[in-house]
């Protein structure tokens, strides 16, 4: 079990964490220490950087490309973790896919690729950390969320659908996986990196809508994610970072 003085030699998966938020996650835990995988689904060179930044905390990093719709992308995945480290302590489910459409204009083929990447994914990839954590003394699990898993997201239907079940996941996988030693949380993040195609200014309604009035960053996530890891009694639950977002007006 990790705790905030023994990361050192752990072994931490961040799916996503070539740039942006899962690169943060990432980051904080070579950091404190473990041992990562930098996961990406298309960023060779992003991936070889975040690897080195990683390194140069004087752990080791490895790179390994899936794509997480495919269940046996996720399983080379896995036999690598094993080959390579033959354990894993920290498994963090960041990466994610979305489109902005209203319901009725959903093709089927984007609403079974969202659900794939968001829900199927990250089911599978409980399913292999927890049984290469069980071979140790445990381990921990986080699944990035959304606050459009809070409460209906009418922008954008599917990730709102996949994020509402990855909580569900979080919440069945504590309950399965607790008498192994394993915690299963989620955090919930608000506005904290807008998408390449925005830039800040785009999301400036926010400081107005969000009780902080700021929007946040990836490494408010990412100190969340350290200690959602280390923290050995939570389990279940889901921890907003989120400015205080969910207590304003849904869209
Ligand atoms: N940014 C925010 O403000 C915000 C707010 C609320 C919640 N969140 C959640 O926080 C997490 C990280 O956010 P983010 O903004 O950093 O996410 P992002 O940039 O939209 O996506 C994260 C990564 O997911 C990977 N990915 C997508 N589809 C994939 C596939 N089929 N196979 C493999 N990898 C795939 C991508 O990897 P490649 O680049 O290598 O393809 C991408 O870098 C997500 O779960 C997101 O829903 C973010």
């Amino acid at each position: 079990m990790v705790n905030e003085t023994q990361l050192n030699e752990k072994v931490v998966l961040v799916t996503g964490s070539a740039r942006r938020v899962g690169k943060a996650i990432l980051l904080k835990f070579a950091e404190a220490g473990a041992h990562v995988i930098v996961h990406h689904g298309n960023s060779d060179s992003a991936a070889e950087q975040t690897a080195q930044e990683a390194r140069a905390f004087g752990v080791q990093a490895t790179v390994f490309k899936a794509d997480l719709a495919s269940p046996d992308a996720i399983s080379d995945l896995f036999s690598h973790i094993e080959e390579h480290f033959g354990r894993l302590d920290v498994l963090v489910n960041s990466a994610a896919t979305f489109f902005a459409r209203s319901l009725l204009e959903i093709p089927l083929e984007e609403w079974q690729l969202v659900m794939d990447v968001n829900l199927t994914a990250p089911f599978l990839t409980t399913q292999h950390a927890a049984r290469l954590m069980m071979k140790h003394q445990g381990g921990a699990i986080i699944n990035i969320t959304d606050n459009g898993g809070r409460r209906p997201w009418k922008k954008r239907p599917h990730h709102s659908v996949s994020k509402a079940g990855l909580i569900m996941l979080t919440k069945v996988s504590a309950l399965a996986l607790g008498p192994y030693n394993i915690r299963v949380n989620a955090i919930a993040p608000g506005p904290v990196l807008p998408p390449p195609d925005q830039t800040e200014e785009d999301w400036a309604f926010y400081k107005e809508k969000l009780p902080l009035k700021r929007i946040g960053n990836p490494d408010d996530v990412a100190r969340a994610a350290l200690f959602l890891a280390t923290n050995t009694f939570i389990t279940g639950e889901v921890l907003g970072v989120d400015g205080g977002s969910i207590l304003t007006v849904g869209e």
